[in-house]
């Protein structure tokens, strides 16, 4: 599809801490189209949230985003001064050109955008680089794909012994749960309250899109014997 025909709106956050003087507003184009990876999710604010207050912490860090889409959180990363490198499933060429244009929205040219499928140990898994941090927000949507991002996740962990996976998911039913894979996949988690990081509101970053849903966060870690 070229870039011609595709209908694009740009949507706006600004991150802010409370009494504090410093922001940071981002642009993020969004496609008309109803495929998952073309727009910003609840969770997408709610993670980057996460991240705009840990933004001391990850100065000079490398981070990489899993199934980042239009990729938010990743760009609110690179703008607080990590090394960020993005990624989406590399069978989704249209979800990689949103990760693509969300950087140059937000004049970041040397951030890579690889192809990185859940769940594949494939040549650019290999070469990736040390990490520690890795973003996933929203990734946890679809039951059938859940232990495939704990594939790569627990790969990238043992990999980088010290790294964190910071991910948020809405709460969609109360059946969906993840703890088996996480014990099977030598990996634990620990929930992080909205309130701690200023996210328990239905408006953030200028956005109304949180609202009523019940978003999450998490951090996910090696687990260690
Ligand atoms: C619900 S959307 C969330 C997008 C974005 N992270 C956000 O929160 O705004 C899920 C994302 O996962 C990506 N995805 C789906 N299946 C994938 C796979 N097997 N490997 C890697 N990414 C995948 C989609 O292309 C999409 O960008």
């Amino acid at each position: 599809m070229d870039e011609s025909s595709l209908t694009l709106i740009e949507k706006t956050f600004t991150f802010q801490e409370c009494e504090d003087s410093q922001s940071l507003t981002v642009s993020i184009p969004e496609v008309l189209d109803s495929q998952y990876g073309m727009y910003v999710w609840p969770c997408a604010v709610v993670l980057s949230q996460y991240v705009w207050m840990a933004r001391e912490e990850l100065q000079n860090k490398t981070v990489l985003e899993l199934g980042a889409g239009v990729s938010l959180p990743g760009v609110v990363a690179a703008k607080c001064g990590a090394r960020v490198m993005l990624s989406d499933s590399a069978e989704l060429p249209l979800c990689l050109r949103n990760c693509r244009r969300s950087c140059d929205a937000n004049n970041l040219p040397g951030v890579p955008v690889l192809g990185l499928t859940w769940g594949r140990v494939s040549p650019e898994l290999l070469s990736l680089t040390p990490l520690d941090v890795i973003l996933g927000s929203d990734v946890f949507y679809e039951p059938e794909d859940f232990e495939d991002v704990l594939v790569t996740v627990s790969f990238l962990v043992r990999r980088n012994p010290h790294a964190q996976f910071w991910t948020t998911y809405q709460e969609r039913s109360a059946d969906w749960s993840i703890d088996a894979l996480l014990h099977k996949w030598d990996l634990k988690c620990t929930n992080v309250p909205l309130e701690i990081f200023e996210a328990n509101k239905t408006h953030l970053a200028g956005s109304t899109l949180p609202g009523n849903h019940t978003v999450q966060m998490m951090i996910i870690t090696r687990k260690v014997f």
